[in-house]
């Protein structure tokens, strides 16, 4: 299975954001070589803990988006509130599988999501936060 990495695209140039990105890219890199190696067990485990950094994640994200005032800061907490009710689920339907194909299919759905608020739905207070003067731009 292809490993995700942090691409400098992804950065957003706020340290605690980033950190957070960096960890659960890192534990999504984990969870893919228990599934490669048949340990449910252990993917399990780590399935819980991704749910629970994403949550902490989030709750961070929306802190400093509410701090900054960004004007988008209500319509991205639903948008985070949504990828966590398709964690969730995800990780249900993991705990319940033994089939490794759909395990795997289930797991590139959170996989997916994860790109989906690093990649897609921080970008839109990236560029407030440069404005804002919160962040440096980068090249
Ligand atoms: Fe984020
Ligand atoms: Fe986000």
């Amino acid at each position: 299975m292809k490993k995700l990495e942090m691409l400098p695209s992804w950065r957003i140039g706020h340290p605690v954001i980033d950190a957070d990105h960096g960890k659960l890219i890192a534990i999504t890199n984990d969870i893919f070589d228990t599934i490669e190696d048949l340990d449910f067990e252990l993917c399990e485990e780590l399935l819980k803990s991704f749910v629970e950094l994403a949550r902490d994640h989030f709750r961070r994200e929306e802190r400093i988006l509410i701090e900054i005032k960004f004007p988008g800061a209500q319509t991205h907490i639903q948008y985070h509130q949504g990828l966590l009710e398709k964690a969730e689920e995800t990780r249900k339907l993991c705990t319940e599988m033994a089939d490794r194909q759909r395990l795997i299919e289930c797991f590139r759905e959170l996989a997916g999501f994860l790109v989906d608020d690093v990649v897609k739905g921080d970008m839109s207070f990236k560029s407030f936060m440069i404005e804002a003067g919160i962040i440096e731009p980068r090249d």
